[in-house]
């Protein structure tokens, strides 16, 4: 039986949808009839934890190893099986992984890497961590996902690496974008945080480029609680990784203190502390056995959302991306139609917040923060800002009930409506 929490009773309960009253946009400023919504946050994300986690992580914590050792082990051997990759590393976050494969590639001042605007703070701060500058290419405005021509309009001498994002699940396009990464000699590095789960031309996210990058934050399909795990098809990368997670030593403290173990240990270069522990690693393992469980889930709770979407002329879903594709939804993104309203897009998720439906943004470009103002071209960004004051996350998770979608829907054209233009 899965643990629903708290929130899990009240998950059911809806007040009772007010008639809507006509709001023509002439009208006076009078106060605003309350929108339809919940008695209690139905929040943007919630991690589906079952019996067979808790059993996994009680397990670990009775057997008296509690860091990085057999778990870790299994965990890296199922994922990379999982993915279709031939080695998988697991780390302490996704973060951890492109600072790593980063480095691991080589790629320091001086280098170029090419990556989506539209993307979360750790893709652009790991390639400045490096010492590298970012270099961004904006997106398809249809699906956000980076555009090829853009990133090889982006393209220069100095481009060591592309970084692309699948965005909220959907593939980017892999085999333009391996073409141009070969044809320049540079390293495909996919930020695949959204991505598992997805599959591009009948193929898993996960191999045939330098690597990608996986998330276990508790809103991604699967969690370690935070986590992350670089999927390669390169035995010299994965052991370097592997290298540079555990402070630069051959030995780790698995092999050191194992049953057959030595004690000794060397560091032969700069590394860090970026190891996933085996408490992590065996409620991920029990996580990932249930990925297509949660993925159809997902992709159940998008139908309803795109069934009840269609009615709401001001906000409209992502479109599918034009080759053969599976979805993994980690989002439920849409975009507002700002001309047919008379609010702007912080404001419509303020109201649903207070309706007590969970929003979230992703992302504000990171050309449009401060860090990055200077290091970017924003009229070369077009699509990826325009989308930055336009877009809002919607909940969705595993265990939500076509109501939910129902109550979402609601509070979202309520909204809408009475601030139409
Ligand atoms: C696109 C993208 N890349 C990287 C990350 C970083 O993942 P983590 O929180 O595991 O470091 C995230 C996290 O949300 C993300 O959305």
């Amino acid at each position: 039986m899965e643990k629903l929490g708290p929130q899990a009773a009240s998950h059911r309960e809806r007040t009772p949808v007010r008639k809507r009253r006509a709001a023509p946009a002439e009208a006076p400023a009078a106060p605003s009839p309350p929108a339809p919504g919940r008695r209690e946050l139905l929040p943007l994300s919630r991690p589906s934890i079952g019996d067979a986690e808790i059993a996994a992580v009680v397990a670990v914590l009775r057997s008296g190893w509690l860091t990085s050792g057999p778990r870790v082990a299994e965990f890296e051997r199922l994922f990379a099986a999982t993915v279709g990759a031939r080695h998988a590393v697991a780390l302490s976050s996704a973060t951890a992984g492109l600072h790593l494969t980063l480095l691991a590639a080589g790629i320091g001042p001086g280098d170029e890497v090419v990556t989506s605007p539209l993307t979360w703070a750790a893709t652009g701060n790991m390639i400045l961590a490096v010492g590298a500058r970012p270099v961004f290419a904006d997106v398809d405005p249809t699906t956000l996902n980076i555009d090829p021509a853009a990133v090889e309009r982006a393209l220069s001498e100095r481009t060591r690496a592309i970084v692309p994002v699948h965005f909220a699940g959907q593939p980017v396009d892999l085999d333009t974008l391996r073409a141009l990464a070969a044809s320049h000699g540079a390293a495909l590095i996919e930020d695949a945080a959204h991505a598992l789960g997805t599959t591009y031309r009948g193929r898993p996210v996960g191999g045939g480029s330098a690597a990608a990058v996986f998330s276990f934050h508790p809103v991604k399909a699967i969690t370690t609680g935070e986590g992350g795990m670089v999927a390669t098809d390169d035995a010299d990368f994965a052991a370097r990784l592997r290298l540079l997670r555990f402070h630069g030593i051959t030995r780790d403290a698995w092999k050191r203190y194992g049953s057959r173990g030595h004690p000794d240990y060397e560091v032969v270069e700069l590394g860090y502390k970026y190891n996933l522990t085996d408490l992590q690693a065996a409620l991920g393992i029990a996580q990932l056995a249930r990925l297509d469980e949660f993925v159809t889930a997902r992709t159940r709770v998008a139908g309803w959302y795109a069934e009840r979407l269609r009615h709401v002329p001001a906000a409209a879903m992502l479109d599918p991306v034009s080759y053969p594709a599976r979805h993994a939804w980690h989002l439920l993104v849409v975009r507002l139609r700002l001309d047919m309203l008379r609010v702007d897009r912080d404001a419509v998720m303020e109201e649903l917040l207070a309706a007590n439906i969970g929003v979230g943004l992703h992302f504000k470009a990171l050309h449009l923060h401060r860090l990055y103002r200077d290091r970017a071209d924003a009229a070369a960004l077009p699509h990826a800002t325009a989308a930055s004051h336009a877009i809002l996350s919607l909940p969705l998770f595993p265990a939500m009930v076509e109501d939910d979608v129902r109550d979402v829907v609601d509070a979202l054209a309520d909204v809408l409506h009475r601030h139409a233009a």
